[in-house]
C-alpha cells in the first residue's frame, strides 16, 4: 500500500518511511517534467516569459542543485558532483530578472544532471539510516521532506510562469473530476473568544517558520465561509473601487496609479461582459470562481469597500485548523486525514479554483470552506518568526524574509500538492505581487 500524499511521517517505521520518500521522488519529478521538458521545446524553456520570473530551465536545475545540497552533501556527505554549478543556481547569488543571462545548463544538460543526482539519492536513501541518527536533519526523514516540498514549491512557480507565457497552450481544456458543491447557509462563520495553539512542533515536515506551536488568544471574530468570488470582486470593480482612493492604503494608491490597473491580472472587459485569460486560452470569467491574481493592496481595497478587513494570519489559522469542542489542532481543516478530492481542489489536478462554496467534507471545525487549496489566501500579517523561532537548516529558507514588508498567504491553491501544504504553512509574499494563484477572504470584529 503506497502511502497518500500528505500524509504525515510521524510514526511511520524506518522502511515505509523511506518508500514514502521514493514514490514522492519519483511523483514530484514527473511534475516537474510534465511543465517542461515534456510541454516546450528548448527556446521556450531558456526563454524568459516574464521579468518576474526565471527561465524554466533554471527552476528545473535548480531543483536538483538543491537535491544534491541537501540530500547528498549535507545528508550523505557525497562530494560535490559540480561544484561549479552552485552560483548558478544559488536564487541569492542572481535575482530572477537576470536569470537569462547566466550559462544555464542547455535542457537535455539540466534532465542528465537532476537525473544523475537523483539516482545517486536513491542509492544513498537506501543505505542512510534515519531513526537513531542523532542528526536533526534526518530525524523522521526531515531533509528529504523539506526537498520534496522544494521541488513543489518550484513547480507551483512555474505554473506561474505559464500563466505569464504567450504562445500555444499546453495544458488540457477539460477538468478530469468535477468539485462536489456544499450548501452554504451563511455568509460568514463566527469564531468564539479563546486560545488556539499556533503553529505546530510536533509535525515533521513543518518548515522552521511554522515552529514553534504556542498559544495565542483571539478576541471573537467573523470570517467569510468562502474566499471571496469573481462576481464579488467584479462588483467592487464597476462600483469604481479602483478610483476611489479612500478605499486603498497609501503605498497601494500609489501602485493603483504607477500600473494604472483597473482590475485583477489577466482580465479583460470585452464590452459589457468580463473575459479572462487562462494558460493562453481566454474565457468568459466565472462568477462563481475565487478570484485569483489581486495582489495584497487590492484585497486590502475590497475588504475596506466591503466595510470588513483582511483576517489576521492567527485568525486564518484558527478559523482553519481549531477545533474548539476537543481543544485540539488539525493538520488540515477536515482532520489530520490526507487531503483527497473529497476534501479540496489541490495538487494541480484542475488548472483554476472551483466555486466558491465546493467541498463540504473539507469544512473546517468553524464551518470555514476552501481554506486549503483553491486561492492562495492573502492575510493581514507581516511575515516574522514565531516566539522562540530557530532558523533550521538554513537561513535563507525563511528568516532572511522576516519584517521586510513581506505579507502572509495561508492555504495554498489548486496549484499547491498536498506534500506542500497544511494548515500551519506558511507562504510570503510583496504586497504588489499578483502572478501568483493568491485570493482572500475577508473578516471582521465580532
Ligand atoms: C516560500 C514560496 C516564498 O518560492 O520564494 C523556493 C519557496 N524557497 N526556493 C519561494 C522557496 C526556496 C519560496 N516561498
Ligand atoms: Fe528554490
Amino acid at each position: 500500500m503506497s502511502i497518500a500524499p500528505g500524509t504525515s511521517p510521524v510514526g511511520l517505521d524506518e522502511s515505509t518511511l523511506k518508500q514514502y520518500v521514493a514514490d514522492e521522488l519519483e511523483r514530484v519529478r514527473d511534475r516537474s517534467f510534465g511543465l517542461t521538458t515534456q510541454v516546450l521545446d528548448e527556446s521556450e524553456l531558456l526563454a524568459q516569459h516574464s521579468r518576474l520570473m526565471s527561465p524554466l530551465v533554471w527552476d528545473l536545475a535548480h531543483v536538483g542543485n538543491y537535491e544534491e545540497l541537501w540530500l547528498l552533501r549535507e545528508a550523505a556527505r557525497i562530494e560535490a558532483m559540480r561544484p561549479e554549478l552552485d552560483d548558478i543556481y544559488d536564487a541569492f547569488e542572481h535575482p530572477r530578472a537576470t536569470r537569462p543571462t547566466l550559462p544555464l545548463l542547455r535542457p537535455d544538460e539540466a534532465d542528465d544532471y537532476i537525473g544523475l543526482v537523483r539516482r545517486k539519492v536513491l542509492d544513498a536513501l537506501d543505505t542512510i539510516r534515519i531513526e537513531g541518527s542523532g542528526d536533526e536533519l534526518l530525524d523522521a526523514g526531515f531533509v528529504f521532506g523539506m526537498v520534496l516540498q522544494h521541488e513543489h514549491q518550484h513547480d507551483e512557480t512555474m505554473l506561474a510562469t505559464h500563466q505569464l507565457r504567450r504562445g500555444e497552450p499546453v495544458f488540457p481544456v477539460a477538468d478530469a473530476l468535477p468539485a462536489p458543491g456544499a450548501l452554504i447557509t451563511s455568509a460568514e462563520v463566527l469564531v468564539p473568544a479563546g486560545p488556539f495553539t499556533m503553529g505546530t512542533s510536533t509535525d515533521a515536515w513543518a518548515l522552521d517558520n511554522e515552529r514553534p506551536a504556542h498559544q495565542v488568544d483571539l478576541p471573537a471574530y467573523a470570517v467569510d465561509t468562502v474566499p471571496v468570488s469573481n462576481a464579488a470582486y467584479r462588483a467592487f470593480v464597476e462600483a469604481g473601487g479602483y478610483d476611489d482612493e479612500r478605499l486603498w492604503a497609501e503605498a497601494g494608491w500609489r501602485w493603483r496609479c504607477e500600473s494604472g490597473k483597473r482590475g485583477p491580472a489577466f482580465w479583460f472587459r470585452d464590452g459589457g461582459s468580463w473575459l479572462r485569460r487562462r494558460f493562453g486560452r481566454v474565457e468568459p470569467l466565472p462568477d462563481d470562481e475565487p478570484v485569483q491574481h489581486v495582489n495584497w493592496y487590492e484585497a486590502d481595497a475590497y475588504a475596506r469597500w466591503a466595510g470588513r478587513r483582511l483576517p489576521t494570519e492567527a485568525e486564518w489559522e484558527k478559523a482553519a485548523s481549531w477545533d474548539p469542542a476537543t481543544r485540539t489542532k488539525r493538520r488540515f481543516p477536515w482532520g489530520d486525514e490526507a487531503p483527497t478530492d473529497r476534501h479540496a481542489n489541490l495538487g494541480q489536478h484542475r488548472y483554476h479554483p472551483v466555486a466558491s462554496g465546493s467541498f463540504p467534507d473539507g469544512a473546517a471545525p468553524s464551518g470555514a470552506l476552501q481554506m486549503v487549496g483553491d486561492v492562495w489566501e492573502w492575510t493581514a500579517t507581516e511575515l516574522t518568526g514565531y516566539p522562540g523561532f530557530r532558523s533550521f537548516p538554513y537561513r535563507e529558507y525563511s528568516e532572511v524574509f522576516f519584517d521586510d514588508g513581506y505579507r502572509v498567504l495561508r492555504g495554498g491553491s489548486w496549484a499547491t500538492d498536498p506534500l506542500a501544504c497544511r494548515t500551519t504553512f506558511r507562504n510570503w509574499d510583496f504586497p504588489i505581487r499578483r502572478q501568483i494563484f493568491s485570493g482572500f477572504r475577508t473578516a471582521r470584529d465580532a
